[in-house]
């Protein structure tokens, strides 16, 4: 890895992306930055961007594009950021993918790649209604296919498991339609400008990261 590279993961909701992107970044040692977990953070703290954030989150809508960008360069334009990141979640629309390159080109670093991971709808309606979050330090679970030593406790932290409020059907249902309205778009932008990866999520976790690693040291 060169001096500041960037790897974006892209996908529908329950893809995978938070899963792999928090394999890579310590492979890499670099941070992992995910725009959910930081607007769920701001709607917890209540804090002015959570203030506007938390409807457009229960109701599994994008938030502005002016928040987005805000919160997500706040978060890479910190020095931790400056030798490369791994970030999920984000660009998620064009708008924000034109500016997230001229924020890369303030910044001088280098988005490598764009590992876009996708599976079926029936797969993800099963993977999203599964899932547990720790709310103590983020670690995910499902109770199906990664589930927790002991019923509803985080086996890293002992924290307490939790159900995310956008995780039912009916609201998984709209974040799909959104990804695709919104976001599908993107794979075409990517792709002409060299940088997509496409990865097929309906794996098991180990061997999705097997075409993840493949795809960073290509
Ligand atoms: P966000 O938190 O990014 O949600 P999402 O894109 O819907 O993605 P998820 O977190 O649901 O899924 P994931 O792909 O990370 O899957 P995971 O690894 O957890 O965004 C939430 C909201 O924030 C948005 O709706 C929007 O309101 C707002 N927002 C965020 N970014 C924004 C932006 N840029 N602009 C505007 N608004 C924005 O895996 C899912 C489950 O499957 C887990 O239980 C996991 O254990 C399991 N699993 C993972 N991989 C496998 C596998 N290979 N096999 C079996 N199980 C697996």
């Amino acid at each position: 890895m060169s001096m500041a590279d960037v790897f974006v993961f892209a996908g529908p909701p329950g893809s995978g992306k938070g899963t792999q992107a928090k394999l890579l970044a310590p492979k890499l040692k670099v941070p992992h930055i995910s725009l959910g977990d930081l607007l769920r953070e701001a709607v917890r703290s209540r804090s002015k961007v959570g203030e506007i954030a938390k409807n457009y989150l229960d109701a599994g809508k994008l938030v502005p594009d002016n928040v987005a960008i805000d919160v997500a360069e706040e978060a890479v334009s910190r020095k931790e950021c400056k030798n490369g990141f791994v970030i999920d979640g984000f660009p998620r629309t064009l708008e924000q993918a034109v500016l997230f390159d001229i924020l890369l080109g303030k910044l001088k670093s280098n988005l490598k790649k764009v590992l876009y991971i996708d599976i079926p709808l029936e797969e993800i309606l099963k993977r999203l209604t599964g899932r547990r979050s720790c709310r103590k330090c983020g670690a995910v679970y499902h109770l199906t296919y990664n589930p927790p030593k002991k019923d509803g406790i985080c086996d890293v932290c002992g924290g307490e498991l939790y159900q995310r409020h956008d995780d039912t059907d009916e609201v998984i249902k709209v974040r799909y339609e959104v990804y695709k309205k919104q976001t599908s778009p993107l794979i075409d932008y990517y792709t002409k400008a060299g940088n997509l990866v496409y990865i097929n999520g309906a794996k098991d976790v180990s061997e999705v990261f097997k075409e993840v690693s493949k795809a960073v040291a290509s």
